[in-house]
């Protein structure tokens, strides 16, 4: 039998999210890994072939973490440049020690940054990548704006995220094994008390697939369209500045 820990929901909404990143660091690739079965890898590269016919030279890794997604980038894509950036230093630290390890040092640079103000010029990125991060964005339209700036005309931003699934079996399934053995497990192996509570309740509380889309609609996007992935447990949306 499986017991959670109940944790208030104004308790994980009052963590401060980069404490919460750096604190499940180090244990965060394995427990992803874990959790989804390995099917993250796969939600990743769907992610990242997307952008294959646009072959993007210099791209943005939002909310990079542990580079999963940079990485991924970089032996689909093969670009000039990726950066990516994140606001916690532990996660970017991992991040950082994997792409040596990986022999992508010249090709991924990893450095601090927000969302919220991207740290670079206009028209500086073919394209945009985001994994898991826009659900924890303070103010995702604001940020899907700065998105907008740093791309070049014709430039696209493509955004996995977990979403609810339609079928209400699939929802009733994905719920209990959301909101019961993903914070159990995964607070367990992290040693973190609430970061994996933070991770269903931030799912649960995250707007529908037509809202996010209508964000990138009123940030200023064209062409907007989504690809739901494994029964709609995620969706990736991508979008084309003009
Ligand atoms: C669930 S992890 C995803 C990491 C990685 N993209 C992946 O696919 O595994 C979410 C990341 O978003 C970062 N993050 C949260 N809010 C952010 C913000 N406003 N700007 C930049 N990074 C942010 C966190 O620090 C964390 O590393």
């Amino acid at each position: 039998m499986i017991e959670t820990v109940k944790v208030k929901k104004e308790q994980i909404y009052k963590t401060d999210i980069r404490g919460m990143f750096d604190g499940i660091a180090s244990h965060y690739d394995f427990i992803n890994n874990l959790l989804s079965f390995g099917t993250d890898k796969y939600w990743r590269k769907t992610t990242i072939k997307i952008l294959k016919k646009k072959n993007p030279v210099f791209i943005l890794d939002i909310a990079t973490g542990t580079a999963e997604l940079a990485i991924m980038a970089a032996k689909v894509l093969k670009p000039q440049k990726i950066v990516g950036i994140d606001i916690s230093n532990d996660m970017l630290e991992i991040g950082r020690q994997k792409v040596k390890r990986q022999n992508f040092s010249s090709l991924i640079e990893l450095r601090s940054g927000n969302a919220i103000s991207l740290p670079f010029d206009d028209n500086s990125f073919d394209a945009v990548t985001i994994g898991f991060g826009i659900r924890n964005f303070t103010d995702l339209s604001a940020s899907l704006k700065e998105i907008k700036r740093v791309l070049r005309t014709n430039g696209v931003v493509s955004i996995l995220e977990f979403s609810k699934p339609e079928s209400n079996f699939v929802k009733k399934i994905f719920n209990l094994y959301a909101s019961h053995f993903v914070p159990f497990v995964g607070n367990k192996i992290s040693n973190h008390k609430y970061a994996y509570n933070y991770l269903n309740q931030s799912i649960d509380d995250f707007p529908s697939f037509k809202e996010v889309s209508e964000k990138i609609h009123n940030a200023g996007f064209v062409n907007i369209k989504n690809k739901p992935l494994t029964f709609g447990i995620t969706n990736i949306y991508t979008a084309e500045k003009k």
